[in-house]
């Protein structure tokens, strides 16, 4: 399978050959392409903590490739020895970030290998934890391209579309979630204009969507966050697609800090407001959206970051909220792999996963 995305790269990568893992780091585009190599469970962590690998599809996939890595590395031929150090190391790496859920499927994805075969011996297990990892990754690029083809059905040719943070090929192993549709409608010459919030405070919108977009020759326009109604009450804005870290079992949203105030605007003017989910962001496990963990980061990324000189006073409060939570009323559908979920999502979404069951037995 073609694991290069347009920019004619892997944004998250496992060399075998060095045990390493090399990602893009997100934190220096767009004026530099630049890979870190990634050898300890601790730089792994990091570059989570960090953003430097981020999108929940992407943090998964290296959560996973970071834990092989990390099992492959044990010098212990006991199953529960093994096993022990293997509970340590995913505890360690899912403690990096706490809302996007991809972080935990993949760990326990990784962990039910682990427990399934312990009849064999620990080193045919790692081999079976380094098939898992690859395969987390080469099945999103599958997850993507479908959720792309779903979401396309629901857009014409020459539509405004808005999109808030980053949920392009960088945050997933390729063509991401709510890009995915415009990627696929850019090949069939769709000419989408597609308008990209900021997203303060990190810039993800301006920084990654910008950018992606741009080198896939999409229209793209960039406005400030606060510009979104303007946009909207102009008739610019025909669809809004986003992305998310985790959807409830009721059809409530996690995404970026923002994402909510956008569903609000849409439902103002009009706007259907999707959200592309993989089956791997949507918990079940979570009611609602009170059950979601928000993360919050520091205030440094509110009041210094990408200015000259810090621009709020000293000793002032901050809040800083990295996620924020769309209630299921205010989401158009959720675009899944399995297909398109609309109201009432505590019926629709179980649905998906009987559709996902059932093709799993088939393919057994
Ligand atoms: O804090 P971030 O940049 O990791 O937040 C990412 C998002 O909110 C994305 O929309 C989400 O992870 C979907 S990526 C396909």
């Amino acid at each position: 399978m073609e694991e290069k995305n347009i920019l004619g790269y892997e944004s998250v990568r496992l060399d075998d050959e060095n045990n390493q893992l090399i990602i893009l780091d997100q934190t220096r585009l767009p004026y530099e392409t630049k890979f870190l190599y990634l050898k300890t469970l601790k730089e792994i962590w990091t570059a989570i903590y960090l953003l430097q690998v981020r999108g929940a599809p992407a943090i998964g996939i290296a959560a996973a490739m970071g834990i092989y890595l990390e099992a492959k590395g044990m010098d212990v031929k006991d199953y529960d020895e093994f096993y022990k150090k293997f509970k340590e190391a995913k505890e360690y790496l899912a403690s990096a970030r706490p809302t996007a859920v991809n972080l935990f499927w993949a760990l326990d994805r990784m962990e039910r290998v682990v427990k399934d075969n312990r009849d064999k011996p620990v080193q045919q297990i790692k081999k079976l934890l380094h098939d898992e990892a690859v395969a987390i990754k080469e099945e999103d690029i599958w997850v993507c391209k479908t959720i792309g083809e779903y979401g396309l059905s629901l857009l014409e040719p020459g539509m405004g579309i808005l999109t808030h943070c980053n949920a392009g090929q960088i945050a997933t192993a390729k063509y991401g979630t709510a890009l995915a549709p415009i990627y696929l409608g850019q090949e069939k010459g769709y000419k989408f204009k597609v308008f990209v919030d900021e997203t303060r405070p990190l810039l993800q919108g301006a920084r990654l969507t910008a950018y992606e977009l741009l080198a896939a020759g999409v229209d793209v326009t960039l406005i400030c966050d606060n510009m979104a109604s303007l946009v909207m009450r102009n008739g610019w804005v025909q669809a809004v697609f986003v992305g998310c870290d985790r959807v409830a079992a009721n059809g409530d949203v996690a995404n970026k800090i923002g994402t909510s105030v956008v569903a609000i605007l849409a439902k103002r003017y009009g706007i259907p407001f999707y959200v592309c989910a993989p089956t791997s962001t949507i918990d079940m496990k979570c009611p609602t959206g009170d059950d979601i963990h928000i993360e919050e980061r520091k205030a440094e990324e509110v009041t210094e970051m990408w200015y000259k000189q810090r621009m709020a006073p000293e000793g002032v409060k901050v809040y800083n909220p990295a996620f924020d939570i769309t209630d299921n009323d205010l989401v158009t559908a959720i675009i899944t792999e399995y297909g398109i979920a609309r109201a009432p999502y505590s019926e629709s979404l179980k649905e998906i996963f009987n559709k996902k069951a059932a093709a799993q037995r088939k393919d057994k």
